[in-house]
């Protein structure tokens, strides 16, 4: 007899097949017993049909709890009536294990409690969907930049220096000497751009941010490009195409899961090329008006995002940020040497900052100043000064958070749900 995941289902109809998973949900109705089984790819209902009520097959029934482990064997019907259009005729039932007292009960949970219980609410039909959605997010990633001749290319996680400012670095010891979990790709990419070309790198990096937020994880998943002789229109132009093709991507493939999450979906269809554009000094005025305390010089936070959202219902692009808040390698402004040409992407519907990047210094007095002003230890950017001194060339890049792209994709305020295990400002357990 075959083993079948349920997303398989449908090509069996008719043949006996072995379904192996964890009980979801069960009832009787009469003579009629029913028996929702998950494993992984889906639900499907069982049924068993008897006129004995102490048939053993309804004994074994009767003994099976929540999430208990079982093996089901039956005949696949259509049943248009059932979710997903086909059931099975129960024939044996072998359960793996029974278990006693799961904790996450149909009634409703404290998120503190979810939160203790992460490793056995995965199993939870929401949570499901937003990791289906967060895995093809990243399948979507990796098939745009492959797609486009991007060349992948996996930076350190163990870091000898900072790129995104020295106040949130995670130290560790490395033998006799200190290293730094990685903030971001970034300064290796540039080195590997001058040697590819055109790549990108994927993983895990580290904030040691004391920012209890809604949009703020401790570890986090970023995908950085880095493009030689791109200019910070390029690389911006780049950001709107990522983010219009990992929506097409969630729409097509994964609406059943956003069904689930009963997202709208209106606001991501309307999202369109070219993203309104505008520079820090001019939304700035307008932020002001209705009320936010920035000033010039001020990062913004989730009150300016959040207006940003008033004002427009698309992304939003934001450039030329005044220097002096903004990373120590940001490439100057032509003509305003005192702002930055970096941009942000800020999803709509407040979702906050998506992607951040821009065009890097590519004059080597001018990186050595800027390392000097930032107090930075030149030792360990001695290499990075080098991609300056050997074919140095304009170049810029940016990094996409998956987690918050997650989050907007599915319409979940809150970033703990969009990665297996959150590591959050006070929870690393489980
Ligand atoms: O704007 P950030 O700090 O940019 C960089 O790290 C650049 N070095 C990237 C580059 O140019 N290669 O971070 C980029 C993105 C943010 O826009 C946000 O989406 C995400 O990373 N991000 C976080 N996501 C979750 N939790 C945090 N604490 C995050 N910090 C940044
Ligand atoms: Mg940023």
């Amino acid at each position: 007899m075959d083993w079948v995941y349920v997303e398989d289902i449908a090509g069996h109809a008719g043949r006996e097949v072995e379904v192996r998973g964890w009980v979801y949900h069960k009832r009787s109705s009469g003579k009629v017993r029913f028996l929702v089984v998950r494993d992984g790819t889906g639900l499907l209902q069982g049924t068993m049909y008897s006129a004995d009520k102490d048939a053993p097959l309804f004994q074994t029934f009767d003994a099976l709890t929540q999430e208990s482990s079982v093996l089901v064997r039956g005949v696949v019907r259509e049943e248009k009536r059932a979710p997903g259009g086909f059931e099975l005729e129960i024939r044996e039932i072998v359960p793996v294990q029974i278990s006693r007292d799961y904790p996450i009960t149909p009634k409703e949970h404290s998120t503190p409690f979810l939160m203790e219980h992460r490793h056995l609410w995965l199993r939870s039909e929401k949570q499901h969907a937003v990791l289906r959605v967060r895995a093809e997010v990243v399948k979507a990633i990796r098939d745009f930049f492959d797609g486009r001749g991007f060349r992948l290319m996996d930076t350190p996680i163990l870091t000898p220096s900072a790129c995104e400012g020295t106040t949130t670095l995670f130290e560790t010891a490395y033998f006799d000497q200190k290293a730094y979990l990685s903030q971001s790709g970034q300064l290796y990419n540039e080195a590997t751009a001058m040697a590819f070309g055109k790549v990108y790198c994927f993983g895990p990096t580290f904030r040691a941010e004391r920012s209890k937020t809604r949009k703020h994880l401790i570890e986090f998943w970023m995908v950085e490009p880095e493009v030689a002789f791109a200019t910070l229109e390029d690389i911006t132009v780049l950001g709107e195409d990522l983010v219009l093709f990992i929506i097409d991507r969630v729409l097509t493939r994964r609406r059943a899961d956003l069904d689930i999450l009963e997202r709208d979906v209106k606001p991501l269809e309307r999202v369109a090329k070219p993203f309104p554009r505008l520079r820090y000094e001019e939304i700035l005025p307008r932020l002001q008006e209705k009320g936010s305390t920035i000033k010039f010089g001020d990062d913004f936070g989730a009150p300016e995002e959040a207006l940003l959202s008033e004002f427009y219902d698309v992304p939003v692009c934001i450039s030329h940020f005044p220097a002096a808040v903004k990373a120590f390698y940001m490439q100057p402004a032509p003509d305003r040497p005192d702002l930055a040409l970096g941009v942000d992407v800020i999803a709509s519907e407040s979702y906050g900052e998506i992607i951040g990047g821009g065009q890097r210094i590519h004059d080597l007095d001018l990186l050595e100043e800027r390392i000097r002003e930032h107090r930075l230890p030149r030792e360990a950017y001695e290499w990075y000064l080098d991609l300056r001194k050997y074919g140095s060339v304009p170049h810029s890049g940016f990094g996409l958070g998956v987690e918050r792209t997650v989050s907007w994709m599915c319409g979940i305020k809150h970033i703990r749900e969009t990665i297996p295990f959150p590591r959050l400002l006070y929870r690393i357990y489980p």
